[in-house]
């Protein structure tokens, strides 16, 4: 990072209460001032509820423009990623800082594909959860629950435990997360197939039953490889802020994605898709979907277009434009080009794009507008939509976990806060409460 400059805060116009701060550049990007001796020099906190204007560590991994709708990991713009590249070959990507060459590009995928199988006790957890549990729920508790069968790759501080977990949790995550729907449906567990490449493999633990052949469609294969791809990673949206605060203070890589999983949950963040099919299941038809767009305009009603805006995005999400060309393909394939759900959320792109409120406030659809109708076409439940997107993040969280653990300037994480409570007073006797 280059050193640029300083900047003055003058707090009361009083010389004791001013300090200068370094203003440091990173390679791309808004300079960031550095504040760390703000406290010390000043005795006053920042106040930055939702990190509007915090950078909460330095990272190579992934950069965004938000203005510019640019999305690149390690450098490398997400569109030429999405066309020439596998999802592992992201990951090699995210987990090294470098594409692999044909021969890392080999015995990485073999080192994942050796990883596949989870221990046979793992069963037991799902047997535990009710049929109807939320898919994220089990996955939750499942990859926590991990932590307990690798003790021997737990020590976070040995960079050799912290790559052999992040062999487990990428080559794991598939098997768990169709185990969680095959058990949501009641059907038996799909064990892997390491012939398959990681998506199909993901694909066939899926949908295959043992008394069928599975047929692998490499269009659809593609697709959802794609989608891996596009969610791999996101700089430090509230799920991969969680995976470093959790791991700031040393917990295991497995619980620190769990912590992960459990905040991508949240409709705002990776629950967005799902809600964005629920929304587009309740507008129903073409005809109701100025009556939403209005709804959506309201803020007393407490609705808001699913699949639309991003904190950072202020121009169309470039994985979205990928995700919407995907989502020809699949439709094509299937011949579902006529789709219900489909016009409607073309029809509701095109008014909300045109609209005001939505162009003054620059909402432009993200990709979970596009990928969750991707996935229903392909047969995925809603309710797992969430859980393919924590697939695919769990690279992007481990590459920034094992980041931050690596960093010398790394310290635990723990924020400040703006009191604005009680002063002190004396507790009472209780029969002299009122
Ligand atoms: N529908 C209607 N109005 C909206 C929407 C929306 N989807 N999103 C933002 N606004 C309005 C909001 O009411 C506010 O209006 P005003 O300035 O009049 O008060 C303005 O736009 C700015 O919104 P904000 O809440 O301050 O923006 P934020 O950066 O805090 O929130 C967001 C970003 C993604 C949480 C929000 O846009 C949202 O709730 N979108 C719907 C959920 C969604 O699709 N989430 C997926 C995000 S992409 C996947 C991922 O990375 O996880």
């Amino acid at each position: 990072m280059d050193k640029k400059t300083t900047a003055k805060l003058d707090l009361s116009g009083d010389a004791k209460n001013s300090a200068e701060f370094p203003v440091i550049a990173g390679s791309i990007g808004p300079d960031v001032v550095d504040i760390r001796t703000l406290l010390s020099k000043t005795g006053a906190f920042t106040y930055d509820p939702g990190f509007m204007s915090t950078a909460s560590c330095r990272s190579k991994i992934t950069f965004i423009d938000g203005d510019e709708g640019v999305l690149l990991y390690r450098g490398y713009p997400i569109e030429q990623l999405a066309e020439s590249c596998d999802f592992l070959e992201v990951c090699h990507l995210l987990i090294y800082g470098e594409l692999p060459n044909q021969k890392q590009k080999d015995k990485f995928d073999s080192i994942i594909t050796r990883h596949t199988m989870v221990h046979d006790q793992i069963d037991n957890f799902f047997r535990g959860f009710r049929r109807d549990a939320h898919p994220m729920a089990i996955m939750v508790g499942a990859v926590g629950g991990l932590s307990a069968f690798y003790h021997d790759s737990l020590d976070v501080n040995d960079s050799t435990n912290r790559e052999i977990s992040a062999f487990r949790l990428i080559a794991k995550m598939p098997t768990l997360t169709a185990m969680a729907y095959k058990y949501s449906i009641g059907q038996p567990f799909v064990y892997p197939d390491n012939s398959l490449s990681y998506a199909a493999n993901f694909k066939r633990m899926m949908f295959a039953v043992p008394t069928e052949k599975f047929e692998v469609n490499d269009v659809l294969v593609r697709a959802l490889d794609r989608i891996l791809i596009l969610h791999a990673d996101h700089e430090q949206n509230a799920s991969t802020s969680t995976v470093r605060l959790a791991g700031s203070s040393g917990a295991n890589p497995y619980a620190c994605i769990a912590a992960g999983i459990a905040c991508l949950w949240g409709p705002a963040h990776g629950g967005a898709n799902e809600a964005c099919l629920d929304m587009l299941e309740e507008i129903g038809d073409v005809s109701k979907v100025g009556h939403y767009i209005e709804k959506a305009k309201d803020k007393e009603s407490g609705f808001r277009l699913m699949g639309f805006g991003h904190r950072v995005y202020k121009n169309y999400d470039p994985r979205a434009k990928l995700m919407r060309e995907t989502c020809h393909e699949v439709l094509g394939e299937l011949g579902l080009e006529n789709d219900r759900l489909f016009k409607l959320a073309m029809a509701l792109e095109k008014i909300a794009l045109e609209d005001d409120y939505f162009v003054t406030r620059k909402l432009y659809p993200n990709v979970d507008f596009y990928s969750g109708i991707v996935q229903r076409a392909m047969g995925i439940p809603n309710n797992m939509f969430t859980c393919i997107f924590s697939l695919a993040r769990t690279v992007g969280w481990i590459a920034q976990w094992m980041e931050m653990i690596s960093d010398p300037e790394q310290k635990i994480g723990r924020p400040r806060q703006l009191y604005t409570g009680e002063v002190r007073r004396e507790v009472k006797k209780l029969e002299e409460r009122s």
